[in-house]
């Protein structure tokens, strides 16, 4: 399938889930207020893959980003409860030490991008469609 309808309703504040798209992983993390907070007070000067925080999402509650680092190629951990999710409290990648921040955005480590924000669009509050 070229896209990936997602129903949003199930996934609580400070939960994510992994969906696949194009056979890749993509991460929707429903951020929490902190993390909301966190993401949009770096100055996006100060980083090597210079973003902010409101060109990488639609909606501030809802992260959706390719789940594939961006140094070569392995999926970060942070999706699941307990998962180690780097000094940024994002996501960690262990294959060699990359760090992402709460809007999936490289902050240290080999990563030299920010993960991929793939297409999407809400359908309605409660769904998006990838792809
Ligand atoms: Fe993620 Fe190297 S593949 S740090």
């Amino acid at each position: 399938l070229s896209t990936t309808e997602v129903d949003l309703t199930g996934i609580a504040v400070g939960q994510a889930i992994t969906v696949t798209w194009q056979g890749k992983p993509v991460f929707i993390r429903h951020r929490t207020e902190a993390e909301i907070a966190a993401a949009q007070a770096v100055d996006p000067t100060t980083l090597r893959d210079p973003q902010s925080d409101a060109e990488r999402v639609q909606q501030p509650a809802w992260l959706v980003a390719v789940g594939i680092c961006t140094h070569l190629g392995c999926i970060p951990l942070g999706q699941k409860a307990g998962d180690p999710r780097g000094e940024f409290d994002g996501w960690f990648c262990p294959c060699h030490g990359s760090h992402y921040d709460t809007a999936g955005r490289a902050r240290k480590g080999p990563a030299p991008l920010n993960l991929a924000i793939p297409p999407y669009a809400f359908l309605d509050d409660a769904r998006i469609r990838i792809g």
